[in-house]
């Protein structure tokens, strides 16, 4: 890890990593995000290897302009007018995603929606313009742990999980953005944040409805169950495959089968298996087979999160 204080050189390493699929520690104006590129799937997932994510929260993409955004998701009238006030700036919309787009999967946590951001911070903008990439960041800190308003506090929080931390000084406002999504019923305060909900209000002409768990909160199992779930059903800790069944492997000793099967990671790379798993699931799904035969991965470090996911995507549907 280094920390490096922010001039046009280091603007040009920081995007040079991001390009390489390294973590770099980028001040925006609200707080620093641990940012890697949203196309790579192995990058992605380093950042919930070093956050300590016990869960694959999904990430917000970070982008140097709407119209770069408009890449991924698709804005409503009301995004729009939000956007066109409030970018760049402390405001995250949750946006349906854009079929066919390039970023990961697992920067969504195998959601049909991606947040988006374009920050105003001067030296963020920059990093993003110069990689020429979406950037997944979520704020620079171990999971449960307090935001990072300063370099300090990441190098404290993460230390040589980073690759490179731009320091920039403290955080203009020092709180989180304000995360507004849009769903059928109409737009939702998802977390309020540095932007003042009533000036959100004003803009958009009426009031946010407020976010109750069961509805919005990607982490509920409500939620979960009904989102991230495939259509298959799911048979976890395996020790055969039985017929007709697609199997979803882990480590050198795949199991037999004469159906679809997909390796997570032979050599047994936890990283590589968060890599893949949403991919993996997506196909494996597509295949049309009714249960998706999920072998035993170790439940350490990024294992806790994956198997978290599969066992919400095999509890029971609603
Ligand atoms: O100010 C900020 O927003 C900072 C800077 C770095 O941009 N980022 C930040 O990220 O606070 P993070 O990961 O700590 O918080 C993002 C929140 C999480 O609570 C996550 O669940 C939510 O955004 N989120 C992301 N994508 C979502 C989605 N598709 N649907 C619902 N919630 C989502
Ligand atoms: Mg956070």
């Amino acid at each position: 890890m280094t920390i490096e204080t922010t001039n046009e050189q280091v603007i040009a390493k920081a995007a040079a990593l991001l390009r390489a699929g390294k973590l770099v520690a980028i001040p925006t104006e609200t707080v620093y995000g641990l940012g890697a590129d949203a196309t790579n799937d192995m990058a992605v997932a380093a950042i919930f290897a070093a956050k300590g994510r016990p869960q694959f929260n999904p990430l917000i993409v970070h982008c140097a302009s709407a119209q770069d955004a408009a890449k991924y998701v698709v804005f409503s009238e009301d995004a729009s007018k939000l956007a066109q006030h409030f970018w760049p700036g402390a405001l995250t919309m949750v946006l349906p995603k854009k079929a066919g787009t390039a970023l990961s999967l697992l920067v969504s946590a195998g959601l049909e929606t991606v947040a988006v951001r374009v920050p105003a911070a001067r030296v963020a903008q920059a990093i993003f313009a110069e990689a020429g990439l979406p950037v997944a960041a979520p704020s620079a800190n171990r999971s449960g742990a307090i935001s990072p308003t300063t370099a300090a506090h990441v190098v404290q929080s993460l230390g040589d999980a980073v690759d490179l931390i731009v320091d920039d000084g403290a955080c203009e406002l020092g709180l989180e953005s304000t995360i507004v999504g849009f769903f059928d019923k109409g737009p939702v305060l998802l977390r309020s944040g540095a932007l003042k909900t009533s000036e959100v209000e004003a803009v958009l002409g009426k009031p946010l409805q407020r976010h109750t768990e069961a509805e919005t909160n990607p982490q509920s199992p409500g939620q979960l169950l009904s989102h991230y779930a495939p259509a298959a059903s799911l048979r976890l800790n395996v020790t055969d495959v039985h017929e007709g069944e697609a199997l979803l492997g882990f480590g050198p000793n795949l199991l037999p089968t004469q159906g679809l099967a997909i390796n997570l990671s032979k050599s047994g790379n936890l990283q590589k298996a968060a890599a893949r798993l949403f991919s993996a699931l997506h196909e494996l799904d597509a295949s049309g087979a009714k249960t998706i035969a999920v072998m035993p991965l170790p439940d350490e470090g990024l294992g806790e999160a994956i198997n978290d996911r599969l066992k919400r995507a095999a509890a029971p549907r609603i």
